[in-house]
Parts: structure tokens; sequence; C-alpha cells
């Protein structure tokens, strides 16, 4: 475990530094928005989803400097819905990676504005030929990242986290909700791996396996942390979840059940990377690290 957080640490720097090269100031009154997109995206953040997309990349000996512009790509989309998802009108969060959100920092508009910038700056980096030579694998970059992060994935998600509906969900219907919002990309992640290494359709669905377990388990921690752990600790806002009327697998499961059907997943993501080529004992331990970790 020592080990992966290091790994976590390498791929935070290095998702770190590209976002600073990319996010240039800029001088007189549009330099407010970049100045507002960097505080939203360089303001520190595990890089989960880029370090799970250069692992993936690395088991079709695709190396890590060649899969960064997907990397950062989805950092930038990531980033955005926080951004977003922290505004008065979603989540109304002061407090995001231990520092006063974009829309506190700035405001409201500024927020809507930064986070409309980051996502669109992030297909911007999808088209560089930098991503990858052939363009057809950028294409289907683009489109495999706009599926995950539009409608029919995490602003779907956020619309059914939002909807008066919500409190009535059941298990069922919390698992898609959380499918959708935090899954969706979490999958994009390991998707954009395969098809940067160009794997095959039985790699791929093992991936795409790995990271419904995955994706799911990370909610379920995101939703216990919410519970038991401290705004100091998480840097966001603690026991937000009840206070906001959230549909969460704490609520529907309970504590000792979320935890249990969380350990369940971790078991079913390490299982579907049998049918995986390489050395897949990073991915191993992201699973582990995704149900144990404390931020
Ligand atoms: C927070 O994601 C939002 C969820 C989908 C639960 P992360 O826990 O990955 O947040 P950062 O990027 O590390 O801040
Ligand atoms: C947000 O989920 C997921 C996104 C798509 C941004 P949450 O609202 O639970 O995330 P946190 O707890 O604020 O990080
Ligand atoms: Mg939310
Ligand atoms: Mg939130
Ligand atoms: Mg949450």
């Amino acid at each position: 475990m020592v080990e992966l957080l290091r790994a976590l640490e390498k791929t935070a720097d290095l998702v770190g530094r590209e976002l600073d090269r990319l996010l240039v100031a800029a001088e007189g009154p549009r330099g407010r928005v970049v100045e507002a997109m960097r505080a939203g995206s360089l303001n520190g953040g595990k890089r989960l989803r880029p370090f799970l997309l250069l692992e993936t990349a690395s088991l079709f000996d695709v190396p890590p400097h060649r899969a960064l512009n997907a990397a950062v790509a989805l950092e930038m989309v990531h980033c955005y819905s926080l951004v977003h998802d922290d505004l008065p009108a979603m989540d109304d969060s002061d407090l995001r990676r231990g520092k006063p959100t974009v829309h506190k920092l700035f405001d409201d508009a500024t927020a809507i504005l930064a986070g409309d910038g980051l996502l669109t700056g992030a297909f911007a980096v999808l088209a560089e030929e930098a991503t990858h030579p052939d363009p057809a694998v950028r294409c289907a970059l683009v489109a495999s990242l706009a599926q995950a992060a539009g409608a029919a994935g995490m602003v779907g998600g956020q619309m059914i986290d939002l909807s008066p509906q919500r409190g009535q969900l059941d298990l069922e219907g919390i698992t898609e909700l959380q499918n959708l919002k935090t899954g969706r990309l979490i999958r994009h992640a390991c998707e954009a791996g395969a098809i940067l290494g160009g794997a095959g359709p039985a790699e791929r669905q093992a991936l795409v396996d790995y990271a419904g377990a995955l994706g799911l388990a990370f909610q379920i921690a995101d939703d216990l942390l919410d519970v038991e752990g401290t705004t100091a600790g998480l840097g966001k806002p603690a026991q937000a979840d009840a206070a906001l009327g959230k549909a969460t697998f704490v609520g529907q499961l309970g504590i000792e059940g979320a935890r249990q059907r969380a350990r369940a997943l971790v078991a079913e993501a390490q299982r579907s990377l049998r049918q995986l080529p390489g050395d897949t004992r990073t991915l191993c331990d992201t699973a582990t690290f995704v149900v144990e970790r404390q931020v």
C-alpha cells in the first residue's frame, strides 16, 4: 500500500504539472476565468481517475507520457464536475480539497464559466495530435469521454441526485444514480487505457467490469466518509449528505451494510483483473485503497 500511495503521488505531480502548463494565465478581464480554472484544478485531489487511466494503459505497454493527455483531459472533466457540484444551486459547498470552493474564491458566474472552460478544454486536449498519432483513436477517446460525462453519464447522475424523487429511490435506483454520477468517469478512465493500448473486446470487457465494481465501491466509501469523517480530515464538509437529503448507500444499507457491500465490490473488481494481461497488482491494490482511504 505504501508503494501505491507513492505511485499516486507521482501521478498527482505529473498531472498537476501538466495542468499548470496548459492553463496559461491571461491578461485583462479574461484572466479571471483562467485563474478560476486554475483554482478548481490545481488545488490538490487524489488524481485517482488519471492514475487509473495511466495504469490501465500501462497493461497494454502504453508508457505514461503517451497516455498523459488523455489522463489530464479526464481530470479536467472531473474538476469541472466538482466546481459545479459545489455551487449554491447544487450542493452549496464552501470547502473543496481543504480550500474555499471556486465560487467562494470568485463568484457563482465565474465558477460556472470556469467549469465550462475546464470541460471544453478537456476535449481540446484530447484532439491534440500528442494524445495519439491515429485520429481514429483520438475520436474514440472523445466519444468515450463525452458519453461518460454527458446526460447518459455523470450529468445524468447529478440530475437524479438533485431530483425531488431522490428520497424515494430504492437500492436499485441508488445504484443507478451512483453508477452514472461517479461510475461512468471511472469507467472511462479504464476504457481510455484500453483504447490507447488497442485492447481486444475481452480485455476491454474485463476492464469495464473492474471499473463498474470499483466505481460503486468508491462512491460507497465517499458516502461512508461523509457520515464518519470530519470536515478537516476530508477537506470538504462532512455530514453534508443527510443535511441535503441525498440518497446514499449508507442511508439504504446502514453503515455496516454499506461497508460490507463495498468490500464485496472490491473483491468483485479484483476478480475481473484475472482476465487481463500483464501485472495487475497495482490495480488490485487500487481497489483496496478505494475503500480504505480516509480522504
Ligand atoms: C469526489 O471525488 C467526488 C465523487 C465522485 C465522490 P474524489 O474523491 O476523487 O475527489 P478528489 O479529486 O480526490 O478531490
Ligand atoms: C459528486 O458527488 C459527484 C460528481 C459528479 C461531482 P458528491 O456530491 O457526493 O461529491 P462530494 O462528496 O461533494 O465530493
Ligand atoms: Mg453532489
Ligand atoms: Mg457534493
Ligand atoms: Mg459525497
